[in-house]
């Protein structure tokens, strides 16, 4: 008898879910005995029930595509009674035999609670920010890097010209991967991420350092999340989600005025926002993303539910879902203290 296999994508979009998508479907036609059942919009298209069947034919053509086919949004069915239910009830009416939800700490976290009240979900780790426990990359990160890193050589070019200090505010809510990463191979005089704040006299240290070496131009690298020592973080809106996520963003344009203020030299800010989640996913992403695919499509087919694939060294391996609720996967503080060997020099 076919199986229906529900699958979505929920948070924000991210290079390689169109790959994720192709690979479940594709592996589940190799399988063979497989219907997939697209869920638009992440859990909203649950609540809503807006599904749309899922073909050899609708993933040809996608693999290189950024965003997702099957759309997304920031929808918590567990935020109230009335909307569990709901999505619990509609699982059924869809008669699903499984589900896979593709997705970071907010999509799997509802995959757990899911997982605890009987339905069997599979897990797929998403996020350029890189924060998931459990994997040691998520895919859609180094799409972000490349293209961060990009910004930082370009950058560079003004900042040589003019002399001045290019402040780029780069993604990163709790975690600095994306800061650390860019920063590093862009070459950064400094990189503030959100787990080890920094004095504002140490970050203009590292330009008056250059600048006593002849070096009149500064590279300043930022996570949205980073914040001064002994200030809040910055953010854009007070606006919450239905996670209680409020959005940051702001402390590249603060910083850079402190910086200006304090040293007298003429800073400047960039703020890469959604940049970094547009366009094609880089090689490596595609191929993260499509062996996470394949291997969720096989925990379904071997009835391996409540689980997430997740990368272990070269391995994609199956790990109890409740990994990534035990808390958000921070930087490595010695690759972090690695990457000061090249501040203000
Ligand atoms: O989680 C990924 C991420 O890009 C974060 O780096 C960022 O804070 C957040 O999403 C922004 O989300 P949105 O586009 O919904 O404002």
């Amino acid at each position: 008898m076919t199986k229906r296999i529900g699958m979505l994508t929920g948070g924000g979009d991210c290079p390689g879910l169109n790959a994720v998508i192709r690979a479940v479907t594709r592996r589940s036609i190799a399988l063979g005995g497989y219907e997939i059942v697209g869920i638009k919009h992440g859990w909203r298209g649950l609540l809503e029930m807006d599904t749309c069947e899922i073909t050899r034919k609708d993933v040809t053509g996608i693999l290189y595509r950024g965003g997702t086919i099957l759309g997304t949004s920031r929808t918590n069915i567990y935020k109230d009674e009335a909307s569990k239910k709901t999505a619990l009830a509609n699982f059924k009416k869809l008669d699903l035999d499984g589900l896979v939800a593709i997705g970071g700490e907010d999509t799997l976290g509802i995959a757990k609670k899911l997982t605890d009240d009987g339905i069997n979900v599979v897990g797929v780790p998403k996020t350029i920010d890189n924060d998931l426990m459990g994997t040691d990359f998520t895919f859609g990160f180094d799409t972000a890097v490349e293209i961060a890193t990009e910004a930082i050589d370009r950058l560079h070019t003004t900042a040589e010209s003019h002399d001045r200090v290019l402040v780029c505010e780069v993604m990163g809510r709790h975690a600095g991967w994306i800061a650390a990463y860019s920063g590093l191979a862009g070459g950064a005089d400094c990189i503030l991420i959100p787990e080890k704040p920094i004095d504002l006299d140490e970050v203009c240290e590292m330009i008056w350092r250059r600048h006593k070496k002849g070096i009149f131009f500064s590279i300043i690298v930022v996570a949205e999340g980073a914040k001064l020592k002994g200030h809040d973080e910055i953010l854009s809106s007070n606006h919450k989600d239905d996670f209680g996520h409020v959005q940051l963003g702001g402390i590249g344009t603060v910083l850079s005025k402190k910086i200006g203020e304090k040293t007298g030299y003429d800073t400047r800010v960039t703020v890469l926002g959604h940049i970094q989640r547009g366009g094609r996913p880089t090689a490596y992403d595609r191929v993260l993303a499509t062996r996470y695919g394949v291997a969720a499509m096989d925990a379904v087919h071997n009835g391996h539910f409540g689980v997430m694939v997740a990368l272990n060294g070269k391995d994609i391996i199956e790990i109890p879902m409740s990994t990534v609720a035990e808390g958000i996967k921070t930087i490595d503080e010695k690759f972090y203290e690695m990457t000061k060997t090249f501040w203000g020099y």
